[in-house]
C-alpha cells in the first residue's frame, strides 16, 4: 500500500519524481525516498516523514540525473525509519528497488541470501528483491533476465521497480497483484502505481497485467511476461486531465471533491447503454446475487441491496470483501458477484472476486479507475466517471456509485420516470453544498465532542454508517452509525447529557419512527442534529436538505455529513486529505 514511480527521459528526474510522488501521497505517507542515477552511481535519498519535508531535507530539487525511481511508504514490514524507507539497494549498491505489496516468503529468502553472503540493512520484506536481482545479475548479466529470475522466487504481491547503475537510461518494473502502469511520453517514459502521478506529463498509458515486466528507456517501452515472451504494448488514452488533479481554489482535495458532486453525479449517469443493459440483465438472470466491497464502497453495497429489494423486488446479499472465506461455500456458477470499488485495486475486493470466479461466479463491477485490476476481472465494468479522487476518504466516488446503483435499480424496476429525475439531482446537490458555512458552525460547536452517533432507518441506515465512517477517518473522533431502531438495544447506554446524535430523518416513511428514537435519546440528554427537509421541535439543530422525491434522499443527505466530517477535521487542526494510519488504496490484505 505504497506508491511507486519511475522516470527516464530528457529532464532532470528529481523534480519530476517529486511532483509525481506527491500526487500519490494518498497511497501512504509515513516515509519517502528517491533513487537517481548520476555519474554511473545511484544516489539514494530517503527518510521517514512527509514527502515535502524529506524533499527539502535532502535538497532533492538540486539533484542531477535523468533516470530514477521513487517511493511513498505505508509501512507493513519494519518500523517507520530512514533505513526502512525505500529504495533498498543490493550489497554493492549498484541496484536499487522500490516496492508496493508484501513479499510473503521474505524470511525464507533472506536467510538463504544471508547464507550466500548477502548483507541486509533494513527490516523490510522489500530488501530481498534487491539482493535477489543482484544474485541473478551476476549470473545472467542481463537486467531483464535477472529481474525475471528474481520475481519468480517471490511469493505474495508486488509492483516493483529496479534501477541498475550500469544501465543509466533503464527502469524495469514487474507486477503481480499490485497496480503498475506505464506512461508513454515523447522522449521520456514513466512507470507508476497510478496514472494520477504522471498525468501532467502524458495521458497515454499502457496497463501492465499480472506476471508482466516492463522495460522503459527514454525512447522505448517493451513489455514481457515473467518468462521473457514479448507482449504487445497497447496504448490507451485516459480521459483525465492535469487540471483534475489540482486543488484549484480549495484548501484541501477533500473539500474540492465534495464540491464537485453536482457534476460528478451527472457524469456517473453517462453510461454506455449496451454495458449497463448487460449489467442489469446479469442481475435479472442470476439465481444468487452477491454484492461485495470494502469501506465506503461497502456502504454503497448495502444501499444497493436495499434498493434492489425495495424497488425491483430482487433479493441480493452483501458481504465485506475480506469475509470472502466465510461466504465462499454459498457461491457457485449460478452466482453473480457485483464488486464495488473506487480504486479497483483494493486487495480484499480483488481476492473476493478471484475466489468467487474460481467457483464459477460471474463478476461485474462499478469502478472509478478504468484499466484497474478489478475492471480486468469483470465481465462488465461500469465506470464511475468521477475523475481522480485524491483525498484519502472517499466522497465523490460514493455519490457516483449511488447514482449508478439508482439507475440500475430503476431500470430493473421499470421506473423510467424516476431515471429521468436522476438528471436533476445536481441542482439539489448545489443547494446542500451552499450550506457549508452553517455546517462549519455546527462542527465548531461540537469540536470537543468525544463521540458522535449517526442514526437512520432503511435507506438512511447505510448513510448513517457512512457519516460515522467519515467522522472517524477525518476527525479521529469516535463515531458509530446505527439503524435508528437498534439504538435502544445497547448503545443508548452511552448517550449522556450533550452527546451529539446526528439523526438522518427526511420526510419519508421512516420519519415518524425515527422521531420516536430521537425522543428516546432526547430523554437521556442527547443533543440532536437532524439532517432533514422537515423541522421538528425535538431537534436542537437542523441541517436542511431540499425536499426531493423520497427515493433520492440518501444521495443528497450524505453530502452534509461529508462536509461535517471535513470541518470537524479542520476544527481539530487535522489534515483531512491524509488521515493518519490510512491509505486510499489498500493493496495489502
Ligand atoms: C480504503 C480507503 C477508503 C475506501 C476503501 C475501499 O480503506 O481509505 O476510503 O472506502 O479503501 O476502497 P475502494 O477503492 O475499493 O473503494
Amino acid at each position: 500500500m505504497c506508491g511507486i514511480i519511475g522516470y527516464t527521459g530528457n529532464k532532470d528526474a528529481a523534480p519530476v519524481l517529486l511532483q509525481s510522488l506527491k500526487k500519490m501521497e494518498y497511497r501512504g505517507y509515513d516515509s519517502a525516498g528517491f533513487g537517481i542515477i548520476h555519474d554511473k552511481s545511484i544516489q539514494i535519498l530517503k527518510d521517514a516523514g512527509r514527502i515535502d519535508d524529506i524533499a527539502s531535507r535532502v535538497s532533492i530539487r538540486t539533484k542531477k540525473g535523468t533516470t530514477g525511481i521513487a517511493h511513498t511508504r505505508w509501512a507493513t514490514h519494519g518500523g517507520v525509519t530512514q533505513t526502512n524507507a525505500h529504495p533498498h539497494v543490493s550489497c554493492d549498491t549498484k541496484i536499487a528497488v522500490v516496492h508496493n505489496g508484501i513479499i510473503e516468503n521474505y524470511q525464507e529468502l533472506s536467510s538463504k541470501l544471508k547464507n550466500e553472503g548477502h548483507r541486509f540493512a533494513s527490516e523490510t520484506d522489500t530488501e530481498v528483491i534487491a539482493h535477489l536481482i543482484e544474485k541473478y545479475y551476476r549470473i545472467e548479466k542481463s537486467p531483464l533476465k535477472a529481474l525475471q529470475s528474481a520475481v519468480k522466487q517471490l511469493k505474495g504481491t508486488f509492483a516493483t521497480l529496479a534501477l541498475f547503475d550500469d544501465k543509466p537510461e533503464l527502469v524495469l518494473g514487474a507486477r503481480k497483484d499490485a497496480p503498475l502502469v506505464v506512461g508513454l511520453g515523447k522522449g521520456e517514459n514513466f512507470i507508476a502505481s497510478d496514472i494520477v502521478s504522471f498525468i501532467s506529463y502524458t495521458d497515454k498509458v499502457a496497463f501492465l497485467k499480472d506476471y508482466e515486466i516492463a522495460s522503459i528507456t527514454p525512447s522505448k517501452v517493451q513489455i514481457f511476461t515473467f518468462d521473457g515472451e514479448p507482449v504487445p504494448v497497447v496504448s490507451t488514452q485516459v480521459a483525465w486531465e492535469a487540471s483534475d488533479i489540482s486543488k484549484k481554489e480549495f484548501a484541501h482535495y477533500t473539500l474540492k471533491e465534495i464540491s464537485e458532486q453536482a457534476n460528478t453525479i451527472n457524469a456517473a449517469l453517462d453510461q454506455d447503454e449496451v454495458k449497463i443493459v448487460e449489467f442489469c440483465e446479469a442481475i435479472r438472470n442470476a439465481e444468487n446475487v452477491r454484492i461485495t466491497a470494502s469501506g465506503t464502497s461497502f456502504h454503497a453495497g448495502i444501499l444497493m441491496r436495499y434498493l434492489l429489494a425495495k424497488l425491483a423486488k430482487i433479493h441480493a446479499q452483501v458481504f465485506i470483501s475480506s469475509e470472502i472465506d466465510h461466504e465462499i461455500d454459498l457461491i457457485d456458477e449460478n452466482t453473480l458477484v457485483i464488486a464495488i470499488s473506487q480504486s479497483g485495486e483494493t486487495a480484499d475486493v480483488l481476492e473476493a472476486v478471484k475466489k468467487a470466479a474460481a467457483k464459477g461466479a460471474k463478476i461485474v463491477s462499478l469502478v472509478n479507475t478504468v484499466g484497474s485490476s478489478l475492471t480486468r476481472e469483470s465481465k462488465v465494468s461500469l465506470p464511475l466517471n468521477c475523475g481522480p479522487e485524491i483525498g484519502v476518504a472517499a466522497t465523490k466516488s460514493f455519490t457516483s456509485q449511488l447514482a449508478i446503483i439508482y439507475d440500475i435499480a430503476f431500470r430493473l424496476a421499470g421506473l423510467d420516470d424516476k431515471r429521468e429525475q436522476l438528471n436533476d439531482l445536481g441542482r439539489y446537490v448545489e443547494i446542500v453544498l451552499n450550506q457549508g458555512e452553517r455546517i462549519k458552525e455546527i462542527a465548531e460547536k461540537h469540536k470537543l465532542a468525544a463521540d458522535f452517533y449517526f442514526i437512520g432507518r432503511g435507506l438512511h441506515f447505510p448513510i448513517a454508517l457512512e457519516g460515522a465512517l467519515k467522522m472517524k477517518e477525518l476527525s479521529y473522533t469516535h463515531a458509530e452509525g446505527l439503524a435508528a431502531g437498534e439504538l435502544k438495544h445497547g448503545t443508548l447506554a452511552l448517550v449522556d447529557a450533550g452527546t451529539p446524535v446526528i439523526a438522518i430523518n427526511p420526510s419519508d416513511e421512516t420519519y415518524s419512527e425515527t422521531l420516536s428514537n430521537i425522543s428516546e435519546m432526547k430523554a437521556r440528554g442527547a443533543r440532536v442534529i437532524a439532517v432533514s427537509d422537515k423541522d421538528n421541535e425535538l431537534y436542537d439543530e437542523i441541517i436542511s436538505i431540499p425536499s426531493v422525491d423520497p427515493a433520492f434522499f440518501p444521495i443528497i443527505e450524505v453530502i452534509p455529513l461529508q462536509i461535517l466530517a471535513y470541518y470537524a477535521a479542520v476544527e481539530r487542526a487535522l489534515d483531512p486529505d491524509y488521515p493518519r494510519h490510512l491509505a486510499k488504496s489498500v493493496t495489502v490484505k
